[in-house]
């Protein structure tokens, strides 16, 4: 066991302390390893990783093998980090028995040290089997990812009477249910504020203002991986996308130009090895070179 690792009591010691928690997506070794230097405290293998990591236009097609491949790269980086795994579309949706399971392969097979689930009322019976089987789960309510077909996309939630009073509703069941934390999704930042200030455990706001307990970002939006569009609350801390276009092109020019590889980027040998080359290449063309 790792003592250093961010743990579940340590993310609620956070919010009764006042300290933010601060959460990435992470779907490989090398930036996992970044985060993890960086004390990021949980990196998040999202789902989104459908859309980032394979191309897709939504996050349904992501299957539990997707997500226990990915979290055993994360896994092997993350030294502090708690390292959460994202349940993906009809994994836990089906029947409790069958979250359980999912969820106990995303923990012994992957490696991770709790799982998220997207929902609320309709998640909540889930989510008590896994946390009754000793799984810690973050729920996810809001804008679910997973429900866009329904949703008509990916839109605010909690902008009607209606739709707070059924938000509210999903916050309460999801804690009631034994979710050590949230993620708030898309909600106005006074809705996600009164959620926070009533909810016992810590809650993690994507697009949901400032007053959440921690914050998540996809990190390839963050960093300007992904430029393909920006959703309105990403803020990019960096123009790797950019730097990475610039570098692509002067690899391209240097290879094509020969000033890449110089011979200081070679490999060389002793000049007795030089010598038996020097003989082998003088025989004849038709010579077998052994
Ligand atoms: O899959 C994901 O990246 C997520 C975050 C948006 C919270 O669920």
């Amino acid at each position: 066991m790792n003592e250093k690792r961010v743990t579940v009591p340590m993310v609620r010691g956070m919010k009764k302390k006042g300290e933010k928690i601060v959460m990435l997506t992470a779907y490989d070794f090398t930036f996992a390893a970044l985060m993890d230097q960086a004390e990021i405290d949980i990196l998040l293998v999202g789902d989104s990783l459908g859309m980032v990591v394979q191309g897709h236009d939504s996050t349904l097609p992501v299957t539990v093998e997707d997500i226990i491949y990915h979290t055993r790269a994360v896994k092997r980086a993350a030294k502090r980090a708690m390292v959460v795994a994202d349940m993906p579309f009809l994994s836990y949706q089906i029947t409790p028995e069958e979250a359980v399971l999912n969820a106990g392969r995303l923990l012994k097979e992957g490696g991770a040290d709790a799982v998220k689930v997207e929902g609320g009322r309709t998640t909540a019976p889930a989510i008590r089997c896994m946390t009754d089987a000793g799984i810690p789960v973050m729920g996810h309510v809001g804008l679910g990812p997973q429900s866009c077909k329904m949703l008509g996309g990916h839109k605010v939630q909690g902008k009607t009477a209606s739709s707070v009073r059924a938000l509210l509703q999903d916050a309460l069941a999801v804690e009631q249910a034994g979710a050590f934390s949230m993620v708030i999704e898309a909600v106005p930042w006074p809705v996600a504020r009164r959620i926070t200030e009533r909810a016992s455990i810590p809650t993690i706001g994507i697009g949901a203002g400032p007053y959440c307990d921690g914050q998540v970002l996809v990190f390839a939006d963050m960093l300007g991986l992904f430029t393909a569009f920006q959703p309105h609350f990403v803020r990019r801390f960096a123009r790797m996308g950019d730097e990475a276009v610039q570098a692509f092109h002067a690899y391209r020019e240097s290879v094509r130009n020969g000033s890449f590889p110089t011979l200081d980027e070679s490999y060389s040998v002793d000049d007795s090895v030089l010598q038996v080359l020097d003989e082998l290449t003088k025989q004849s063309p038709d010579t077998h070179w052994s």
